[in-house]
């Protein structure tokens, strides 16, 4: 079996890995560490919970333990970027706890907290820079940060990070980065048309791909019921009561649903809190860490939630309502059975959801086991209204094939993926970090620009 120090890890890392509990690196380490060691651009592919993160953050510590001089004041080494708050400051976490007993510095900074306190931060300069976009780019446009010197981009979660909601913010960024840098991009997911536009962020680059994209994780069991959206309330009751004391997960469209389902949930006695883009900093980081410290067991999130948040106490996952994003499906159902640990994962689907599901089914290459009702039949599904919407107004925003609408605040989806038109919008400009090969702007055409999340 290959161990950490076969891969070739420097002495000092191997020793911080000791206080970790990481004895043996997993297949997505075996496999991109090397060729992130010998300086390659990587394309990582790995199902949720395998340690992509740990994939991209040793070798990257490997390299800059290298160099013997600090960086200077407020320039930054390497780079790493995710699309929310709670995934930057999981990721700092998670290396942190490799660079004990070295000399390396990371630095965070995300939205929601002080510009100020992080611009005195980046004033001494930084190793490793684990950000959000938004936040970056005010830091940047104040001159509080230098990416002049950094030689290392990692994207996590990337085809999200190369998604519409991100791309605009990312070639800002870019421009800043030399182009003589080496990129890595990890996820779970890698949409064919995302694909294409990351191939243009890359330089001949090594692909690693330990399991197809998009394939969940091994131990969580699925299933879904199709139910009227009046029923939903009382059947996450059920499952809930079923398996009271357990972490669960429930992820709604919107924001406001969120919230209401928490309040239901709460109001029938259940330890139950949201989590979602209109709470506040404080009120987000105090909910996640009551859920991952156990003393809160059943977390209302929308797709904020969706991606990379690893809490391994999480035993249960119900998609109350189904993603806009076919991909955020599997990434939502990911938040369980991390590390080789089991879970499941129950989906409601009501007939205005129909399209949605079978979105989820074509990523999956495979049916989801039905518990309970039928698939709703195209007439039943055409017919109903899309949760949280009037069913006399018009759709729009992260519905396949539809343009945005005059949808009411309360009702818009939280971190979706609009892929209405808008003409070759994604394409990284020529000249401004789109280094490497000029990009395909075909499919990219599908996708609109019609998110929010880019100002984390
Ligand atoms: N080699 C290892 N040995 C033991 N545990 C590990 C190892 N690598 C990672 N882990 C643990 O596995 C869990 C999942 O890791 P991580 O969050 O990096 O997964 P991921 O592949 O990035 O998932 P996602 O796609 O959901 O972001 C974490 O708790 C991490 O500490
Ligand atoms: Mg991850």
């Amino acid at each position: 079996m290959t161990t950490f120090a076969d891969l070739g890890l420097s002495p000092k890392l191997l020793k911080a890995l000791e206080s970790t509990s990481f004895t043996t690196p997993t297949p997505i380490q075996v496999q991109s560490i090397p060729h992130v060691l010998k300086g390659r651009d990587l394309m990582g592919l790995a199902q949720t919970g395998t340690g992509k993160t740990a994939a991209f953050g040793l070798p990257l510590l490997h390299r800059i333990l290298d160099i013997t001089h600090p960086p200077g004041p407020r320039h930054v080494r390497a780079l790493i970027l995710a699309p929310t708050r709670e995934l930057v400051q999981q990721i700092h976490e998670h290396i942190f706890a490799f660079t004990k007993g070295t000399p390396v510095k990371i630095t965070m900074v995300v939205g929601g907290a002080s510009i100020n306190k992080q611009s005195e931060r980046l004033s001494k300069g930084s190793d490793v820079l684990i950000a959000t976009p938004g936040r970056l780019i005010d830091l940047l446009e104040r001159g509080d940060v230098s990416l002049e010197k950094c030689g290392y981009l990692v994207l996590d979660e990337a085809d999200h990070m190369l998604d519409m909601g991100f791309i605009h913010a990312l070639r800002t960024i870019a421009k800043h980065i030399p182009q003589k840098r080496q990129t890595l991009l990890f996820s779970a997911t890698m949409p064919k048309d995302i694909e294409e536009i990351a191939e243009a962020y890359l330089r001949d680059p090594v692909r690693v791909q330990v399991s197809p994209p998009g394939k969940p994780a091994d131990k969580i069991v699925q299933g879904v019921h199709f139910t009227p959206q009046g029923d939903k309330g009382r059947l996450l009751e059920s499952y809930l009561k079923k398996h009271e004391g357990e972490a669960a997960i429930v992820f709604a469209r919107t924001k406001h649903g969120a919230d209401k389902l928490a309040k239901l949930l709460v109001g029938w006695g259940f330890n139950a809190a949201a989590i979602h883009g209109n709470r506040s900093q404080n009120q987000r980081e105090r909910t996640l860490a009551e859920f991952r410290e156990g003393s809160l067991a059943v977390l209302v999130a929308t797709d904020v939630a969706a991606r990379g948040i690893d809490i391994p106490l999480v035993r249960h996952v119900y998609n109350y309502d189904m993603p806009n994003v076919p991909e955020n499906y599997v990434h939502r159902i990911g938040r369980t059975a991390r590390a080789g640990a089991e879970g499941s994962a129950v989906a409601f689907c009501a007939p205005a959801e129909m399209e949605e599901f079978m979105a989820v089914e074509k990523v999956l290459k495979k049916a989801i086991p039905v518990l309970g009702g039928a698939p709703w039949a195209m007439d039943v599904a055409k017919a109903a209204a899309k949760p949280g919407q009037n069913r006399n107004r018009p759709q729009g925003g992260g519905r396949p094939g539809q343009k945005p609408g005059n949808r009411p605040q309360s009702a818009k989806p939280e971190g979706g993926r609009s892929q209405a038109a808008k003409p070759a919008a994604a394409a990284p400009a020529k000249g401004n970090g789109g280094f490497g090969a000029p990009h395909k702007p075909a499919s990219a055409a599908r996708r609109s620009p019609a998110r929010s999340g880019a100002r984390g």
